[in-house]
């Protein structure tokens, strides 16, 4: 079943001294538990459209169907709600709160979300299990190496069991080693947790491991 829906979907971006057109036409159907692997050179508009897809920017025009949702229609609320119950991001920098631990890092969506402080805990310290970070739970941001940092993150992006996991260069600050640790983490998880997932990046190694692939280039998607 088609989980994703982009038709036609347009941006461009307004700077003083021209408009850029990033995203021409792009029409792209995902469908639920597979892997889609985007690839494409750098400032060709990977994160703008994975962006798009999560509710973090808008598109020009075009219609952005996640299951029964038509995305661009909602308000900023409504859009807010999506990303937090839809949307599971990891990004190339990690994004932990440098003064939170590392569980604490992990839990608080779900604490946000509603969970009790208790569970939350709980549901952190099991993916932290499974991302191999159990004797690192109350280590500081600082206090992790880059590759444990970017296992917490992916730990934080599936706390509150989103349907998508959008990851923008997952990999891109990690040495050889970490990258394919952290990258067969993301593609187990995935698996076995039956999400969707979108990876952009400009890793030609990680551009095999998706179920579908796509180019970006000129602004618009090419099947590979
Ligand atoms: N807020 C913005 N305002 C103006 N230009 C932007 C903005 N965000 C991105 N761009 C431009 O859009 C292009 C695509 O950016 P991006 O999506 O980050 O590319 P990629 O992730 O493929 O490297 C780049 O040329 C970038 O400079
Ligand atoms: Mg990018």
């Amino acid at each position: 079943m088609s989980l994703l829906n982009l038709s036609k979907v347009r941006k461009t971006y307004q700077t003083e001294a021209e408009k850029l057109l990033i995203l021409k036409n792009i029409n792209l159907i995902i469908d639920e538990n597979t892997t889609t692997v985007i690839t494409g050179e750098s400032g060709c508009g990977k994160s703008t459209l994975l962006n798009i897809i999560g509710g973090l920017d808008r598109a020009d025009s075009g219609i952005i169907e996640v299951g029964e949702q038509q995305i661009e229609k909602l308000n900023e609320a409504q859009l807010s709600e999506y990303r937090k119950r839809k949307i599971g991001f990891v990004f190339q920098f990690h994004y932990l709160l440098k003064d939170f631990t590392c569980v604490e890092n992990v839990m608080m969506p779900n604490f946000m979300a509603g969970n009790s402080r208790k569970d939350a805990i709980e549901k952190a310290e099991e993916l932290l299990e499974r991302v191999k970070l159990t004797d690192r739970i109350t280590h500081y941001p600082s206090q992790l190496s880059g590759g444990e940092r970017q296992r917490a993150a992916l730990a934080r992006a599936l706390i509150n069991e989103p349907d998508i996991i959008l990851a923008d260069e997952p990999t891109g600050n990690l040495d050889e080693e970490n990258s394919r640790v952290v990258e067969n983490l993301l593609f187990d998880m995935v698996h076995d947790f039956g999400k969707t997932l979108i990876l952009v990046t400009h890793d030609g190694e990680l551009a095999g491991r998706g179920n579908n692939e796509y180019y970006l280039h000129k602004g618009e998607l090419h099947l590979k």
